[in-house]
């Protein structure tokens, strides 16, 4: 069985939201899932599972969140080469930009991306949280 973190930063739930849904459909597809807000772990600790799933939502001007996420990410770039990742968060006004960025960065860290990385206007509607669940499944199941 493959060992799965869900580790994401949510400012008022939305991201939050969608990080449960994957969790959920890791779950279903067999993974063991720790699900992890981001104040909760470590680089060190998210390198040591096998799959990541990384929420964040837009922030700042288009980039992610900068006290927390921002510096739990840098930290782990150089530890993802080879790694089975998905992406996902909530966004505002903007038209995903911070998530193509981040995407590319990962991409650049030598990074599996698994699934494409999903982005949802504000709140996840049930189609949102659906895609959410077939994120975490299609990541436990790469
Ligand atoms: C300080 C701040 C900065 C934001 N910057 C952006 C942005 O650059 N682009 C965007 O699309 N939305 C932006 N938003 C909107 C949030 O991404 C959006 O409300 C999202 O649903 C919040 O999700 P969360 O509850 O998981 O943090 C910003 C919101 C805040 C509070």
């Amino acid at each position: 069985m493959s060992k799965l973190a869900v580790i994401y930063w949510s400012g008022t739930g939305n991201t939050k939201a969608m990080a449960e849904a994957v969790a959920e459909g890791a779950k279903g597809a067999g993974a063991e899932v720790a699900l992890l807000n981001v104040s909760e772990t470590t680089a060190d600790a998210a390198a040591s599972y096998d799959k990541l799933a990384l929420g964040c939502s837009a922030m700042g001007d288009e980039v992610l969140e900068e006290a927390e996420f921002e510096p739990f990410f840098q930290q782990l770039e150089s530890r993802l080469t080879g790694k089975n990742i998905s992406l996902f968060g909530s966004y505002g006004w903007g038209d995903g930009q911070w998530m193509r960025d981040w995407a590319q960065r990962a991409d650049d860290d030598g990074a599996f991306l698994c699934g494409e990385p999903l982005i949802v206007n504000e709140a996840p509607d049930a189609d949102g949280l659906e895609q959410c669940r077939a994120l975490g499944a299609g990541l436990a199941n790469a």
